[in-house]
């Protein structure tokens, strides 16, 4: 299948997982549960939201793939610091060339970090690692904005995200 076909296909697939009837915490588990089996290059699929009671601070939301020990970034910190910080999608296709990294796992190659506003406001992000070099696209690009955008309207929905 194309990959512009598949990114379509699992749009509609979100969009319906968004709609169920299940807490915010397991229709994101099952977003990157989706993304993780769908779409071969995406080996970590995981969600960080903005501290409330800090607001300078990511906390690991639901995720697929290896555990991770960075539960907490601070804002500017490895790329997603850096991606909550300058509030824009950041695409690192060598984390080895990177000097502001996090390591989760030395299989990881690239990674793309999409935020996720509220209006204006960040108060999360999309992480996606993958164990290929240079894995990600422009089409991955608008394809993880697309899902951060139906992800907050969950979020401005749901008073307890
Ligand atoms: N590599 C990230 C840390 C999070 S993990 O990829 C799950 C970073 O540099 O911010």
């Amino acid at each position: 299948m194309r990959k512009d076909s598949l990114y379509e296909e699992l749009t509609e697939k979100i969009t319906e997982i968004l709609s169920r009837n299940l807490t915010p915490n397991c229709r994101l588990k099952a977003i990157c549960k989706l993304l993780r089996n769908s779409v071969s290059h995406y080996d970590w699929v995981g969600f960080y939201f903005v501290e409330k009671q800090k607001p300078c601070e990511l906390v690991l939301g639901p995720f697929e793939g290896e555990p991770t020990e960075h539960v907490r970034i601070p804002f500017g910190k490895g790329i997603c610091g850096q991606a909550a910080s300058r509030k824009k999608t950041l695409v690192v296709q060598d984390v080895s060339k990177e000097l502001n990294y996090l390591s989760c796992s030395p299989k990881v190659k690239s990674e793309i970090v999409t935020p996720i506003f509220i209006k204006d406001r960040i108060v999360g992000e999309l992480d996606v690692d993958s164990h290929a070099a240079s894995a990600f696209t422009k089409g991955d690009e608008a394809f993880l904005e697309k899902i951060a955008k139906l992800v907050s309207g969950l979020l401005a929905s749901d008073t307890s995200a």
